[in-house]
């Protein structure tokens, strides 16, 4: 198990470029289930996540060719293949469960495994279930399997909402199965999310008939068969906005280039609250921070709303404010693991149900620390950056997971930053096995 060894206190300067999204990735390769043609992703990001679901493609028959040099994924899928997507891979990663939808309309069938909860809370997927069930597939849960079946899907309307709000991969789910029902589909409360967006346009080439894109109420007119094509993925938001979170905790002045300022409208009004300069180019980012931001709230919201996916990062950032900041977190209430390791670092926060009370610190202090999740383990690096002396965050693999060599990449802007294999949880274990 690898861990990044960081020596904080250095300002950051210079350009980072920012890869394709991960999130907008995962069910654009589950739509290539959708044709028999090849679909031809590029940009794709060199990540954990996109690995786990080239297997899962593969366990479904598909036949896939990467080439992580250039980032190109080629991936061509018939009906022969088989229709069960395993526990063993689906509980690696939660966007595998789009595959039921692409599964479900074209070959007609699908057993996919449930992926279970995970440290950022519960996330159930029973509007996914009740969205198949509405355009008429027969559903049945055995042995924790999502058994569906329908010989033909049928055009519906459908409400698809939770207490939250809506939902990213239930909208995805549903859509891939829409478009190859018969009839007209409409999805109220539908996630206007770019990567749901990223996913439409990719269809829409496919030859799906799709109305109201980037709207709460998409409409789908069911169509035959769908073709393969080309498609280059949206830059990855949450990337952008980790690395523009990176020069604000640092205090440096860091550029990030290659991405969609307006996908990110939320984080920049924020940081500028917070009293940093955010200059916005067309798709570029440039942020410059005081040495302490003001405190600021952040409610995390369905998009256009501040992202879940930044919070921990922005919570870094707030644990060194000049004042007390309140995160409330409205996507999932339970997604704070990071709280606790930032306390090992000297911030100071309360929790309160779904909100986080920051108050802010002069200084933070580096020290050995546990990544449990992606966002959480970007938002330790990022104190470590900010902290002074060493940090240590171990169990690096979960930020592997959505952000590519971040460590090579924080490095080009100027930090001290190095990744060993062998964590500490690794020696204990091999401390534990000696005679
Ligand atoms: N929800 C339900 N029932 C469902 C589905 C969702 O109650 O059937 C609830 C969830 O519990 C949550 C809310 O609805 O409270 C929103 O969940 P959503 O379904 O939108 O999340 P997701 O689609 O499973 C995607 C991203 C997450 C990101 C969320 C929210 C991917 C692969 N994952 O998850 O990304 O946090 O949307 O924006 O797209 C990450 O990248 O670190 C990550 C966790």
């Amino acid at each position: 198990m690898d861990r990044l060894v960081i020596q904080g206190g250095r300002r950051l300067h210079g350009e980072v470029v920012v890869g394709g999204a991960k999130n907008s990735v995962l069910p654009i390769m589950a739509a290539a289930l959708l044709t028999d043609e090849e679909l031809v992703i590029r940009r794709v990001p060199k990540l954990r996540d996109v690995l786990s679901q080239v297997r899962i493609l593969q366990a479904l028959g598909a036949r896939v060719l990467h080439d992580e040099r250039s980032g190109v994924l080629r991936i061509r899928s018939d009906d022969e293949g088989c229709v069960t997507a395993p526990y063993e891979l689906v509980r690696t990663m939660r966007a595998s469960i789009c595959v039921l939808g692409p599964l479900l309309a074209k070959r007609k069938r699908a057993r996919v495994s449930l992926p279970g909860g995970c440290v950022i809370g519960v996330r159930p997927i029973d509007l996914h279930l009740k969205g198949m069930e509405a355009l008429g597939a027969r559903l049945d849960v055995q042995g924790g399997y999502v058994e569906a079946s329908a010989e033909r899907l049928r055009g519906t309307t459908l409400f698809l909402g939770s207490s939250a709000g809506s939902t990213v991969l239930g909208t995805a789910n549903v859509l891939m199965a829409a478009v190859l029902a018969d009839g007209v589909t409409t999805i109220e409360n539908a996630a206007q999310e770019p990567e749901v967006v990223d996913l439409c346009h990719l269809l829409v080439k496919m030859g799906a008939r799709i109305e109201g894109i980037g709207s709460h109420c998409l409409l789908v007119d069911g169509v035959d068969r769908l073709r393969g094509v080309e498609h280059e993925v949206i830059p990855d938001r949450i990337e952008a906005g980790t690395f523009v979170l990176a020069g604000a905790v640092a205090g440096g002045d860091v550029t990030v280039r290659r991405c969609q300022p307006r996908h990110l409208l939320a984080l920049i009004e924020r940081l500028r609250a917070a009293g940093c300069e955010v200059k916005v180019g067309e798709d570029s980012l440039q942020v410059k921070a005081p040495p302490r931001v003001r405190p600021v709230d952040v409610t995390t919201l369905p998009h256009p709303g501040f992202p879940t996916d930044l919070q921990a990062q922005m919570m870094a950032l707030l644990t060194k404010a000049d004042g007390i900041s309140f995160v409330h977190e409205r996507i999932y209430p339970d997604r704070f693991i990071h709280v606790a390791e930032l306390h090992r670092m000297g911030a100071r926060i309360r929790k309160e149900g779904a909100t986080a009370v920051i108050e802010g610190v002069p200084r933070l202090s580096g020290a050995p620390v546990m990544a449990s999740d992606l966002r959480g383990s970007a938002a330790l690096v990022l104190a470590g950056l900010a902290a002074e002396g060493e940090t240590e965050v171990d169990r690096v693999y979960h930020i592997d997971r959505g952000y590519e060599r971040i460590d090579e990449r924080l490095r080009l802007l100027g930090a001290r930053i190095e990744r060993r294999s062998g964590g500490a949880h690794a020696l204990a274990m091999s401390a534990a096995a000696a005679p």
